[in-house]
């Protein structure tokens, strides 16, 4: 949710965090800090909003250093103030603190600091790690180890202490954090965005470690203070793919991305010959395979809506009945795990708090556990026994794009791997391989529709608060994707529905220039979706669809057509999502919105 950048080195430390924040402000941006480790005091900038409000802080209050912290928000306690804003101190100001997470016995915790005499500056729950560290004694990673066990909840927390102007502390449980090696000087950040510029080699820490990081070496203790090993890891990201490359957003940007996100995602997983998939049983040994009788997909978002697809791909090419939960959902109930079930975990991210949670509860249960996700050495990669990489790329843009594509072509490829496990194989995987091989061109020429229909489209949601997503079969889950993604960035209200439901309740909602999307290819439900658009129409709604090929009905009952190519049905999700990606883009465009960093929303929810 938050984003955190810490630093020990030679360079002059602000310009060195502000960087790492801009890099990292997709995460939360309500508010923003750092604090610079200067001789003798700790100096500390915070303000309220974007970044661009401490940049100019940081111009006007100069501040000096070679170490120190920083700090983007996405509020959890207390509003996004200034007074809230990290880093936040304890009562002397020995120590400042940068957290993302939250300290769930944050109210036990409060009542026993004040009762303590300690009068408490903020709202948040940071605010109580510093004042903790600030009551303990010795060095500052003895005062880390010396708190651990009174926190509880889920924290990523970079602590920095007066006296030892030259260290860095970091520790988590929960959150991500990854330390980076660089020449003469070491980093740590809540994820590698912030320091692919620098460095590519990598530590993830994992849960209780705390890492002492010093611009010459660095040392990993375990809650209890002994020393351990951690890899490191050589990334293959370079820096260049986190940057905007000419275009004027990062959504637009990775919108664009999605010819090659899938190409490489594709190619990743076909063997030598580019006929079949080498996904050797997805890890699994061939008896734990030889048991398996059910799917369960969990994820959150547009990674759910990728579930919701994967589903009916699952169940199609496999026969293995697939059930699909919001993560939030899965962990709260009883669901019927056990070492017949596949438990798939999707993220974008891996580090999502509810999927981890539900990931989590199917390894404790004994199912075999998956995970597709776009960020190798994430909390549900290093979870899962079997890992899928899509090779979308960074994503910095909030509202997923070429993740949530990459996540359905993942799916596919998992749905041939399973088939073949099961020998099930036969032309229609090679058919299927061939069309995942054709399917780049395919999302090229969907990107290359007419501005000027995205003009009347635009013009058609702009103006109304409220619309309707209608898709059906494989591609309901699409008309939800649409909804949303129009929702998170343009702040208008859509919902997406199955066409088919629409009469039962919907249907009230319509009247003169309603706009109602349509996502309706050519397929077995065509023709019952152009039933349902009729009985829009005779409501006066306006009808906007996705459709390939030839507009057959649709033509008499649309006022505007975004056409895309015919693909195999199996993958046409991938094709009809991308002129609502772009529907939704042009309208949060036409609307002044911040399309990277949507209001109130965050890249990466590391929370419940
Ligand atoms: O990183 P994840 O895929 O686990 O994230 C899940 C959702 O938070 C994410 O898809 C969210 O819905 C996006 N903002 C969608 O655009």
């Amino acid at each position: 949710m938050c984003g955190i950048i810490g630093y020990v080195g030679a360079d002059e430390v602000v310009p060195v965090l502000l960087d790492g924040l801009r890099r990292l402000e997709y995460r939360g941006y309500d508010s923003a800090g750092m604090a610079v480790m200067g001789a003798d005091e700790i100096g500390i900038l915070r303000a309220a909003g974007k970044l661009k409000n401490l940049e100019q802080k940081a111009y006007h209050e100069p501040l000096h250093g070679t170490a120190g912290v920083g700090h983007t928000r996405w509020a959890t306690h207390g509003a996004p103030t200034e007074a809230n804003a990290h880093p936040q101190t304890d009562a002397e100001g020995l120590v400042a603190v940068v957290h993302n997470g939250i300290v769930e016995n944050y109210v036990s915790l409060r009542k026993e600091l004040q009762e303590a005499g300690v009068d408490l500056q903020s709202d948040t729950d940071t605010e109580l790690i510093a004042q903790l560290l600030g009551r303990e004694k010795g060095t500052l990673t003895e005062r880390v180890l010396g708190i651990l066990p009174r926190l509880e909840g889920q924290y990523a927390v970079v602590a920095v202490y007066r006296t030892e102007p030259d260290v860095v502390v970091a520790f988590r449980n929960g959150p991500p954090l990854v330390v980076g090696f660089g020449e003469g000087e070491n980093m740590v950040a809540s994820d590698i965005t912030a320091l692919l510029h620098r460095t590519r080699r990598v530590v993830f820490l994992e849960n209780g470690d705390v890492a002492e990081v010093r611009a010459d070496s660095v040392r990993i203790l375990d809650p209890s203070g002994l020393e351990v090993e951690r890899p490191v890891e050589t990334l293959d990201w370079d820096a260049a793919r986190v940057e905007k490359g000419g275009y004027r957003h990062f959504m637009l940007k990775e919108i664009f991305e999605q010819p090659d996100a899938i190409r490489n995602t594709v190619l990743a997983y076909l063997d030598a010959e580019r006929r079949g998939v080498n996904l050797d049983g997805l890890g699994f040994s061939a008896e734990e395979l030889s048991g398996l009788r059910r799917v369960h997909l969990v994820a959150c978002g547009t990674s759910w809506h990728a579930c919701l697809v994967g589903k009916f791909v699952i169940e199609e090419l496999t026969g293995l009945p697939t059930e699909v939960d919001y993560a939030s959902e899965y962990r709260y109930r009883q669901p019927l795990i056990g070492g017949d079930v596949l438990v798939v975990g999707v993220t974008q991210s891996g580090e999502t708090a509810d999927t981890l949670a539900a990931m989590e509860m199917a390894r404790e249960g004994g199912a075999l556990l998956a995970t597709v996700c776009n960020s190798r050495g994430s909390s549900s990669w290093r979870l899962a026994t079997s890992r899928m990489l899509t090779q979308a790329g960074p994503e910095i843009g909030v509202a997923s794009t070429k993740a949530f594509t990459t996540q359905l072509v993942a799916l596919v490829l998992m749905a041939l791997a399973l088939r073949s496990v099961r020998g099930l194989t036969d032309a229609t995987d090679v058919e299927l391989v061939a069309e995942l091989q054709r399917l780049p061109l395919a999302v090229e020429q969907a990107l290359a529709i007419d501005p000027e229909l995205y003009r009347d489209g635009t013009e058609m949601l702009a103006d109304a608060t409220d619309s309707l997503y209608l898709g059906r079969g494989i591609l309901y889950p699409i008309a939800l994707e649409g909804a949303l993604k129009l929702k998170e960035i343009s702040y208008l209200h859509a919902e997406g529905y199955p066409a088919g439901e629409m009469k039962h309740g919907p249907i009230a909602l319509l009247q003169e220039g309603f706009p109602v999307v349509a996502v309706a290819p050519e397929g077995a439900t065509r023709e019952k979706l152009i039933g349902n658009l009729m009985e829009v129409r005779a409501r006066g709604a306006a009808v906007l669809a996705v459709s390939d090929g030839d507009a057959g009905g649709l033509d008499h009952v649309a006022d505007l057509v975004l056409p895309v190519p015919r693909v195999h049905p199996l993958l046409q999700p991938v094709v009809a999502v991308v002129p609502l990606q772009l529907l939704a883009y042009h309208v949060a465009v036409e609307l002044g919105n911040d399309v990277d960093q949507p209001r109130n929303l965050a890249k990466s929810v590391t929370v419940e």
